[in-house]
């Protein structure tokens, strides 16, 4: 009898929790035992760090790492580690890079550094009554947060900005303390939400021991201590930029025709939201890859970059592009909020060869790093948008995967691969390419 709801699940060893799954989900229950177990790290102390990161882990869930190389970011060559399920990103950036690598390669700079995190509380006094009392309250939460600042601080980072907002004209008797944040080389999650904990049960005290308060305000009710992720004062721009007579022309379009598709592509994704949600999708695909690859929080930057492509009230491009005097110019500005100390970035062994890679570098670059990659991104789907189309390109890096669907063997792939070198891919045309291949092949 299968049993499909469990108590004390997670109290179970890894290889328990591995049977009771597959024995009560699955129909061939030893197989997937044993594929599932096949993906186990050999060497036990790496799996031990693996499952350190979740909780309830029965196996890996395995994504390529891949690497695109010649990247060239304010004069200094990169590889650039890429984690993606995508087929095409990886040459997609690989492409875009090397283009611009003879053309002065791309270029960034952090415009912003600053984090946010929020105490949100409800309290029934008047905002002035609180507002008079915030510059002790503050000094109160600052000396009582010392023990958690004080390393941080000694780093060159720490709280910089604590403010009242008075949110009681939208929920009654709602208020928040907005805090802004320098974390130096780490995304500074746990430091933050630490410091806004302690911010909170500071304010808490203040204002039940503060003799300024009559007794019905004398207790703050802390909904919530908790960083946000829309960081949009942490920001970094990335850009390239040529002649237009040093754009390469593409079949029909010369440079200067070229350019300016480019830019009609760009201009739709700032004024139509289903074209900027896609547009920047693609964008993403490039970030979130590097974002992976270097163990930071590709939730974190996605939501972010979002809600930030909303910041005026319209969903639209997070990049931009420009043609003035003859010169073709292409830019992103994003806020990306990540670290190169801390979290997974030194656990996760993969992640730390990722930075390895990267030349152990800062948070501020590591955000010029992922914001070109983005931008490169963005270039080359653009560039094949408005020329071929998507599906040529996409689709040749599809067909490996449908053939491994299909069972290709490796002469298979190979005859395959030059079949569809000339010829559009679908999933149709190479199951009949097999079928074909297979019983030619017997009469060979
Ligand atoms: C596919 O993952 C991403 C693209 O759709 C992005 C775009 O349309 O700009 C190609």
């Amino acid at each position: 009898m299968k049993k499909k709801v469990i108590s004390g699940f997670s109290k179970l060893s890894k290889l328990e929790k591995l049977r009771w799954v597959v024995e009560n989900f699955f129909k061939d229950p030893e197989n997937v035992v044993r594929e599932l177990m096949s993906f186990w790290h050999k060497n036990e102390e790496q799996q031990r760090i693996l499952d350190g990161f979740s909780e309830n882990t029965i196996s890996n869930f395995y994504l390529p790492y891949g690497v695109a190389p010649n990247f060239m970011i304010n004069g200094k060559p990169y590889a650039i580690p890429m984690v993606t399920e995508e087929s095409s990103v990886v040459a997609a950036v690989s492409k875009a890079a090397k283009f611009w690598m003879s053309r002065g390669g791309f270029k960034a700079k952090i415009i912003s550094t600053i984090k946010v995190g929020q105490v949100h509380f409800c309290w029934k006094g008047s905002y002035k009554k609180l507002a008079a009392e915030f510059n002790q309250i503050k000094d109160l939460m600052r000396s009582d947060a010392t023990p958690i600042t004080a390393n941080m601080e000694s780093r060159g980072g720490g709280v910089q900005h604590i403010e009242l907002v008075d949110m009681s004209h939208v929920e009654p008797d709602y208020y928040q303390i907005k805090v802004t944040f320098e974390t130096c080389d780490s995304m500074g999650a746990n430091f933050i939400n630490s410091v806004l904990e302690s911010f909170g049960h500071s304010l808490k005290a203040y204002v039940a021991e503060s003799h300024s308060f009559v007794e019905e305000e004398k207790e703050v009710e802390v909904i919530m201590a908790i960083l946000s992720n829309y960081t949009p004062e942490c920001l970094v721009r990335a850009w390239v930029e040529c002649k237009i007579s040093e754009l390469e022309g593409f079949g029909d379009f010369d440079e200067a025709g070229l350019a300016e598709r480019f830019r009609k592509a760009v201009r739709i994704a700032h004024i139509d939201e289903h074209r900027a949600t896609t547009h920047n999708k693609g964008i993403f695909n490039g970030i979130d890859a590097v974002v992976l690859a270097t163990g930071n929080d590709f939730r974190a930057i996605e939501a972010c970059g979002h809600t930030y492509a909303a910041r005026d009230g319209r969903y639209r491009s997070l990049s931009y592009c420009e043609i003035e005097d003859g010169v073709f110019k292409f830019w992103l500005d994003l806020p990306i909020a990540v670290g190169t100390v801390g979290g997974l970035t030194k656990l996760h062994p993969i992640a730390r060869k990722s930075l390895e890679m990267l030349g152990d570098p800062t948070a501020q670059e590591l955000m010029m790093i992922i914001a070109a990659t983005g931008l490169a991104q963005n270039f080359a789907a653009l560039r094949s948008l408005i020329t071929t189309g998507i599906q040529q390109g996409h689709m040749r890096m599809h067909l490996v995967n449908i053939l491994n669907h299909l069972n290709a063997t490796e002469i298979e792939i190979r005859e395959a691969i030059a079949h569809f070198k000339d010829k559009a891919v679908s999933f149709n045309a190479v199951r009949d390419f097999l079928q074909y291949f297979r019983t030619e092949k017997q009469f060979l």
